[in-house]
């Protein structure tokens, strides 16, 4: 089966990843309402991997995250470019190697080569320290240039 009964141990309606201001800021709130809104849709995959047990809706949900996964690094991105931040293009680079991983992985998944929750799993473990670390560099740089 593509999903398996989850196995005992902590309840699986605890969320999956909450975002929070205080651990998770980068000062910007643009950005910060996208690192959000990525959060949202990681824990309503999970839910619906473990609660629902609805592949359709896994699909949809793990399409829509990769689509806003894109559009908020391109977003990151233009913004890095129109700033002249002197970290964009290796900022750029793990964004790239990020999507091509998780585009990987989502092959896998829809051929049934891995598990459902290989893929949030995999993005919340690289997002929270790509937001800690690296997206914390740009802060002072951009709210330099005005943004809050
Ligand atoms: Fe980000
Ligand atoms: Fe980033």
């Amino acid at each position: 089966m593509w999903f398996s009964k989850p196995a005992p141990g902590p309840e699986p309606a605890a969320p999956f990843f909450v975002w929070s201001s205080e651990e998770h800021t980068v000062g910007v709130a643009v950005f910060d309402q996208d690192h959000e809104r990525l959060a949202v849709l990681l824990s309503r995959i999970n839910t619906a991997l473990h609660e629902k047990h609805d592949r359709a809706l896994v699909l949809k949900l793990m399409e829509s995250l990769i689509q806003e996964t894109q559009a908020h690094f391109d977003h990151e991105e233009w913004v890095m470019e129109q700033v002249g931040y002197a970290e964009r293009e290796a900022h750029a680079a793990e964004h790239s190697a990020l999507i091509q991983e998780v585009n990987i992985l989502f092959q896998k998944f829809q051929k049934g080569g891995i598990s459902a929750l290989a893929i949030p799993n995999f993005l919340k473990a690289w997002l929270i320290p790509h937001m800690k670390v690296t997206d914390r560099k740009y802060t002072a740089c951009l709210r330099r240039s005005g943004l809050r």
